[in-house]
């Protein structure tokens, strides 16, 4: 057994806005004080953090003069150098002023996105100096309450330019800088645009620069959704478009409740891990998640470190799966060997099956053993074996 410590080489990474949440929710205002970037930093830090990330407000406030907003960029710039991190991505905040009420991307009011685009390009150039590269978009406003509200055609035509016209800035810029989605099926809006794995990938592939384009997938707005988080990432590694990933926990279908990684869902969070480990995914382990409101600063700290030590804990658990010699005879024995194999052989065409004898009785009393498989992973995930 580990220590279950971070170090850099984990890539674990967490926003500036989870362990800075004041616990703002629709029924209750802050429990906890505004916590200072470099502090906050600080111990991501030495709690092993590979990096940190942000939206533009979480560093400057919206209104923030020009100098103002340098200053709070410097402070933090020298927080991150001063503490060894990277800021791998970086993010806008097009949902909290009551100017994105109906959306940045995709509202109804043209001047509204014309903003929103403006305000995105602002802090890309900041994205690019501090050397991220990955640049995340979550529509959290773009959507609406009633159909009748919005075209979803038109939306989708207006998402679409606005990243038209963002991913040909970076080009033009040479910035090394890719976008990630992230979707979500609601919350704040009734329905959101893009609200899963699924709608985005399709989404992307109608971009001018779909190769710039790829998924940020957040564990809770899949199950917010009643989906299997691990089947939409290994759909969307299979697309190569795993660009970075937001690890949090979900207890099914309700509010989003961003709680640390492992809780919620943990054999779903095993499955993650395990897939995850497994598929060459190197960027990222992104936290984003809410310490809980019931918690003081102390809490918050150990929110996050639980969040490290559970996917660290699971990693242990999904190597030592996949490392027992039971496991790897039951793998073989449910197919998973012949699922890797192509349904024609080289040489083969339909004409071949078509001519082929079928033992049908044979074929339908195979049993897959899928049980077996099941209860060994589920005793490596409770240690019991
Ligand atoms: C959520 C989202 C947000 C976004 C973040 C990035 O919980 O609905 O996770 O936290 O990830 O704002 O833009
Ligand atoms: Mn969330
Ligand atoms: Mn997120």
């Amino acid at each position: 057994m580990g220590d279950y410590k971070a170090t850099p080489a984990d890539k674990f990474t967490f926003g500036l806005w989870t362990v800075g949440w004041q616990g703002v929710d629709v029924f209750g205002g802050a429990v906890r004080p505004p916590m200072e970037t470099a502090h906050a930093v600080g111990k991501l830090a030495e709690l092993g953090a590979y990096g940190v990330t942000f939206h533009d407000n979480d560093v400057f406030e919206f209104d923030a003069s020009e100098s103002e907003r340098l200053a709070k960029i410097d402070t933090f710039r020298k927080a991150v150098e001063a503490n060894g991190l990277k800021v791998p991505m970086v993010t806008t905040n097009t949902f909290g002023h009551p100017v994105f009420k109906d959306g940045g991307f995709t509202s109804n009011d043209r001047r509204v996105r014309r903003f929103a685009l403006a305000k995105i390009a602002k802090n890309i150039d900041l994205a690019a100096e501090l050397g991220a590269e990955t640049y995340v978009f979550w529509g959290g406003r773009e959507g609406a309450e009633s159909n009748f509200a919005k075209n979803v055609g038109d939306a989708l035509d207006r998402f679409r330019e606005g990243f038209n016209t963002l991913t040909a800035y970076v080009k033009e810029q040479g910035y090394n800088i890719r976008f990630a989605i992230e979707p979500k099926p609601n919350e704040p809006r009734g329905d959101i645009l893009l609200p899963t794995i699924g709608h985005a990938l399709a989404f992307i592939d109608t971009l001018d620069d779909s190769e710039m384009v790829g998924l940020n997938p957040e564990t809770g707005h899949e199950e917010m959704a009643g989906l299997n988080f691990a089947a939409g990432i290994g759909q969307a590694l299979w697309h190569k478009k795993l660009f970075h990933i937001d690890l949090n926990g979900q207890h099914g279908p309700r509010f989003d409740q961003d709680l640390r990684f492992g809780a919620g869902n943990l054999r779903g969070a095993f499955n993650l891990v395990d897939l995850l480990e497994s598929s060459g995914y190197d960027g990222p382990r992104h936290f984003d998640f809410k310490p809980p409101r019931t918690e003081d600063e102390e809490g918050v700290w150990a929110s996050a470190e639980g969040g490290i030590r559970n996917y660290l804990i699971l990693k242990e658990r999904a190597a030592a799966f996949r490392a027992d010699p039971e496991v790897q005879a039951a793998l073989q024995r449910s197919g998973l060997d012949q699922l890797a194999a192509p349904t024609l052989a080289e040489g083969e065409s339909l004409a071949t099956v078509r001519d082929e004898e079928f033992d049908i009785d044979a074929m339908a009393s195979h049993g897959f053993a899928f049980e077996q498989l099941d209860q060994l992973a589920m005793e490596h995930l409770l240690g019991a074996r």
